[in-house]
């Protein structure tokens, strides 16, 4: 297993989850109701409605972001930064065990 923090947009809702490698951290987010992000398309990489902030010290543990999450990343409702990420894209790994996200105040 491998933890991934989830943080609301203002900061007041904080959940730890553990999280079995190979599930991303969409699905883990959506499985277990944590508010803020929405998976229009299901994981498909079309919707830009799974957009997390990831702590920015943390960058470095993740994949890179491929041509397709790039496109789509241009299209976030709440402004991209530079620590943008789709999380239907990012497959939990034991090396990403300790993770912080941050959600978006919008995604719709
Ligand atoms: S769930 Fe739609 S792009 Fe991630």
């Amino acid at each position: 297993m491998a933890r991934v923090t989830y943080i609301s947009h203002d900061g007041k809702q904080k959940k730890t989850l553990d999280i079995t490698p190979g599930t991303t951290i969409m699905q883990a987010a959506m499985l277990d109701g944590i508010d803020g992000i929405v998976a229009e398309c299901g994981g498909s990489c079309m919707c830009a409605t799974c957009h997390v902030y990831v702590q920015e010290d943390q960058l470095a543990k993740l994949p890179p972001i491929g041509p397709d999450e790039e496109a789509m990343l241009e299209g976030t409702v709440s402004p991209r930064q530079p620590n943008s990420r789709l999380s239907c894209q990012l497959t939990m790994t034991p090396e990403m065990d300790g993770l912080v996200v941050t959600m978006p105040e919008y995604q719709t």
